[in-house]
């Protein structure tokens, strides 16, 4: 498994593969501190593709709090022999002054898709994560790039900006990989107390009462099913909701008919450990 440490090795690499014609490449953007969520990544890509390349970048444009990006988990020894295990042809792990020297200064500026949900507490963070992704795929020049579910804003944006500017990509998205107990599996997790880990559960629970209530309910007011939700996080003294919110899958805005499916999208923390989550919601 070859290590690549900047955006011209990678692109060398990823050309020279592609000699032998009909060779694919299939691209795995991560920021490390691997977990089974990235790994069901690694393996989607595998059955798409001949070669994998994971990449491993903790993306300073991405963070809006430096604190979050400084406590960001770093395990990279433990990275490498797991992307090892599952047959990883190539790590790409550039160093942030090859991503970002001195004189760096042109972004890929989201629209629309961007504004709400993570958007509103998270200013410039999707500007950083398209700017970033569309850096990487220009190294790598995969033929598929595969996403988790789990961010699905970002994967929606991400599928934005493939369309709008022509990049010749196939996006594939994951299902969310969870914990026995329902929390999806975040490198996030790794922050928090037993105590506070104990509390997460209720991300999961609060998605699953609006599921619940949606069932018992067909066609139910959205707002109803909200408040099915918020009261189960309210019961939870170490939880603190930023938003939980049921919006249209494809626009991510407030659903305009009253039948379809929802996405049910929340925000919640623990101490200062920022959980995120969502579950589509049968409504018809
Ligand atoms: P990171 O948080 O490391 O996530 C990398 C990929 O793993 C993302 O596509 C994310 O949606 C997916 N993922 C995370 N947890 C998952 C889970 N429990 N089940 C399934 N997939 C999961 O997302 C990023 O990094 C960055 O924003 C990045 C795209 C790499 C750009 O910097």
């Amino acid at each position: 498994m070859l290590i690549l440490d900047s955006p011209t090795a990678m692109r060398a690499w990823s050309q020279g593969r592609r000699t032998s014609s009909r060779t694919t490449i299939g691209l795995v953007p991560t920021m490390g501190a691997l977990h089974d969520g990235h790994l069901a990544l690694i393996d989607a890509a595998a059955q798409r593709c001949d070669l994998v390349v994971v990449s491993i970048f903790v993306n300073p444009l991405q963070f809006n709090r430096t604190d979050d990006f400084d406590l960001y988990p770093r395990p990279l020894d433990d990275d490498l022999a797991q992307c090892r295990a599952r047959d990883v042809a190539a790590i790409y792990a550039p160093t942030p002054d090859s991503m970002y020297p001195r004189d760096f200064e042109t972004n890929v500026c989201p629209g629309s898709l961007a504004d709400p949900l993570e958007g509103v507490g998270r200013p410039g963070h999707f500007r950083g994560v398209t700017t970033v992704v569309a850096k990487l795929f220009n190294a790598v020049a995969p033929d598929v790039a595969v996403f988790g579910r789990k961010d699905v804003q970002q994967l929606s944006l991400i599928e934005r900006m493939v369309a709008d500017l022509d990049m010749p990509i196939e996006i594939i998205g994951v299902d969310t990989v969870r914990e026995p107990d329902g929390l999806a599996m975040s490198s996030r997790n790794r922050r928090l107390t037993p105590e506070l880990r104990a509390a997460a559960v209720v991300v999961p629970r609060a998605l699953e009462a609006a599921v619940a209530a949606a069932r018992a309910r067909p066609r139910a007011d959205p707002e109803a099913l909200r408040r099915h939700a918020i009261e189960v996080i309210d019961a939870e003294p170490h939880a603190r909701l930023e938003y939980f919110e049921l919006v249209d899958p494809s626009t991510l805005r407030e659903p305009t008919r009253d039948d379809g499916p929802l996405l049910a999208v929340t925000a919640i923390w623990f101490d200062d450990v920022r959980l995120i989550d969502n579950r589509l919601i049968p409504h018809s």
